[in-house]
């Protein structure tokens, strides 16, 4: 029998790559978002538009049997999206609404389980200080203490799902993603994350020129590139382990090697602007032993071949729109 699976979000970034790659898998596939995909048109067979704030919206997307539901819906962004501190309402109701519709919604549909995407801005801002050394092992996300609204609204909602597995049988898994980019990801408009924003700023500029750079560059980060971010996703889903697990890479680089990377790809020589602007965590990396031990797996791939495929599609966006609007 075909199998089958409900994609919240699916108008987003992971969530459209995730779309891809279960069709690829042969599933039949429902797509739910406020808006369709908005770089490449959707896969899904059947993909629906509404709002998962509202709950007779979501008893409706849930009518019929899936295999499996990966909810990725939230009202996210980058840090210049998260870290504002305008936002954190929007963000805290808008998410945490969705994910209180969507449990409830699937647990009286007797779903098995849902895959529910957190985050790695839920650990404690205390572990992070140390741009060398942060620690954002599982086991240290307690006592709370997330920098961001966004990143409490998560360990809320990431002990909502775990609760449904305890009072309600449910099999839901919970993964603590860190940082993930590639291409058809936000690139600009305010909700781009540092590899979107970094490609999209190189491609702007010209060799010999500068680029603008929020905070001094030494603050640390690791990025996933999507196709690993997948695999972790679906290896978890499937698996006995309900998490929470780290979805992410221990290939810690600085901001400002993070444009050094880019720049050379983009065979530019650029200097760095460093501006003040919305900074999070001094450090963060994500740490893989859990997820080697309970899934056998972990990402390896290189930052750089990630950054490769994304700076060459971001790279033609920059050019798509300086041509319309050379034509307008
Ligand atoms: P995204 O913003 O591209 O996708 C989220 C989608 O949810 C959007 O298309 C949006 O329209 C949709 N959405 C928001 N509110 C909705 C509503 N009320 N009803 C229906 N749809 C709604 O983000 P993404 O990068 O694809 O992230 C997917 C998930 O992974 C999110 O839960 C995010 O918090 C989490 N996450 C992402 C990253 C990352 O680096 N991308 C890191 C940590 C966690
Ligand atoms: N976005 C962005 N744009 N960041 C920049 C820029 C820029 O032009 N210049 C420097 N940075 C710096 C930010 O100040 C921050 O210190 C660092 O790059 C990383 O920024 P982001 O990639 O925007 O966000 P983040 O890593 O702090 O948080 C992201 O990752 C989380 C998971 O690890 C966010 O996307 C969260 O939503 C996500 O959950």
């Amino acid at each position: 029998m075909t199998k089958t699976a409900l994609v919240c979000g699916a108008g987003g970034f992971i969530g459209g790559h995730l779309v891809k790659r279960l069709k690829r898998e042969g599933f039949w596939v429902r797509g739910v978002d406020l808006k369709f995909p908005p770089f490449a048109e959707t896969e899904a067979d059947d993909f629906v538009i509404g709002d998962l704030r509202d709950q007779q919206f979501c008893r409706q997307i849930a009518d019929r049997r899936f295999d499996e539901v990966y909810q990725l819906a939230a009202d996210m962004g980058g840090a210049g999206y998260i870290f504002t501190g305008e936002h954190d309402a929007d963000v805290m109701h808008n998410s945490a609404t969705i994910n209180l519709n969507m449990l409830d919604v699937c647990q009286k549909r007797n779903v098995r389980g849902m895959f529910y995407s957190s985050s790695a801005c839920m650990y404690p801002e205390h572990n992070q200080k140390d741009p060398n050394n942060p620690n954002c092992a599982e086991d240290s996300a307690y006592p709370a203490a997330p920098d961001s609204e966004y990143g409490w609204e998560k360990l809320f909602s990431e002990r909502l799902y775990l609760a449904y597995n305890r009072n309600h049988a449910m099999r839901n898994r919970v993964a603590r993603y860190h940082n993930i980019f590639g291409p058809e990801g936000t690139w600009d408009g305010g909700k781009e994350k540092a590899p979107a924003a970094v490609c999209r700023k190189v491609a702007q500029a010209t060799s010999g020129g500068e680029i603008e750079i929020w905070g001094d560059g030494t603050q640390t980060r690791s990025f996933l590139y999507i196709d690993e971010c997948l695999e972790g996703t679906i290896r978890l889903t499937r698996s006995d382990f309900e998490g929470p697990v780290n979805v992410g890479s221990e290939e810690m680089v600085t901001i400002n090697q993070l444009v050094d990377i880019v720049a050379d790809i983009a065979g530019k020589k650029l200097h760095k602007k460093h501006i003040p602007g919305p900074l999070g965590v001094r450090g963060r990396n994500s740490d893989n032993r859990l997820i080697g031990q309970k899934l056998g797996w972990k990402p390896s791939a290189p930052l750089r071949s990630g950054l490769e495929k994304t700076y060459e599609w971001i790279e033609r966006q920059v050019r798509r729109n300086s041509t319309r609007a050379a034509a307008a």
